[in-house]
């Protein structure tokens, strides 16, 4: 008796840039090679460190039983484009990916219809250390199933509300060290960041220069950095201090005097 399970584990497919074979029996994880569907506890695609590029690769076939895949590891690659359709697949309705690694590639374009298929499903979504400029807004947008974006190192230069407003699901978010120089105050709305007793919220490292209270009004946080970016002294802060007393367990950054400065607001 073979068992599924089983058959996925043997089914080997190595997708180098020019090698079309494939190999049966392989101890996995092998470092430097792709591999479909080996994992011990859950099935998973290890594809790091795999010379992919500059496409994100296909689905493999029918019969590597993907909709039983669980997470994909493409991370310390050479992808720049994840292309409409990277993850449809013909023959199964829903692909059961959870988690998803696209760390350390030089991705500049994420195709507006590059992640259908993973609506159900997909609940991380790594995309640090890329040289994105502008969140995927369409792409994003029905992964209502989302937990956790990270959008760490890249180049955004802002916050797209109209985007985030789709991730019902979204709790935690973290795009540290990037360019973002102001965060719209409808930013999180429809989102479960700060609703959740594990919201994380991490912008570290960027420019904003002023957080409006309006932006973090009833929300709640485990974790929230804030550190190191331009920020005015101006009164208009002055309501971030009580705000990290009263709303968040593990505050990171400078608790500037000045955001205590006289014509303090509150924040109710
Ligand atoms: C994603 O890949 C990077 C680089 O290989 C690794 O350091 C990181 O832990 C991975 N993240 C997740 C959530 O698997
Ligand atoms: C990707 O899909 C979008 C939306 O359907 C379409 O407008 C775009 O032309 C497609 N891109 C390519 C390269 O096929
Ligand atoms: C999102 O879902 C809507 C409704 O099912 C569909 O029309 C649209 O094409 C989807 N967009 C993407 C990018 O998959
Ligand atoms: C602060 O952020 C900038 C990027 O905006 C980065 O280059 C720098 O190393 C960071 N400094 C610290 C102390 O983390």
């Amino acid at each position: 008796m073979v068992k599924p399970f089983q058959v996925v584990c043997f089914l080997v497919v190595i997708v180098g840039l020019s090698q079309g074979y494939s190999l049966r029996t392989a101890k996995c994880p092998i470092p430097n090679v792709c591999i479909w569907g080996c994992d011990s506890i859950r099935k998973a695609i290890h594809c790091s460190d795999s010379l992919l590029g500059p496409y994100s690769p296909e689905l493999p076939s029918k019969r590597a039983n993907i909709e039983d895949i669980w997470s994909a590891d493409f991370s310390q690659n050479s992808i720049s484009i994840i292309q409409n359709l990277s993850f449809y697949n013909h023959h199964y309705e829903v692909i059961k990916m959870r988690t998803l690694n696209y760390s350390t590639n030089v991705i500049t374009t994420i195709e507006p219809e590059a992640f259908a298929g993973l609506d159900t499903y997909l609940h991380t979504l790594i995309l640090d250390n890329n040289l994105l400029e502008f969140i995927p807004v369409i792409a994003l947008q029905n992964l209502t199933k989302l937990h956790f974006l990270s959008l760490n190192n890249n180049r955004l230069s802002s916050i797209d509300f109209v985007c985030l407003n789709s991730l019902l699901h979204l709790h935690k978010l973290s795009v540290a060290n990037n360019e973002i120089q102001d965060i719209s105050p409808t930013c999180f709305y429809g989102t479960r960041l700060g609703k959740t007793e594990d919201s994380s919220l991490i912008f570290r490292g960027n420019k904003l220069r002023y957080l409006n209270a309006c932006t973090f009004q009833g929300r709640k946080f485990q974790t929230l950095d804030y550190s190191n970016n331009s920020y005015m002294c101006m009164c208009e802060m002055a309501w971030l201090h009580n705000y990290l007393l009263t709303n968040v367990e593990n505050a990171v950054g400078e608790t500037e005097e000045c955001f205590m400065a006289e014509g303090y607001l509150t924040n109710s």
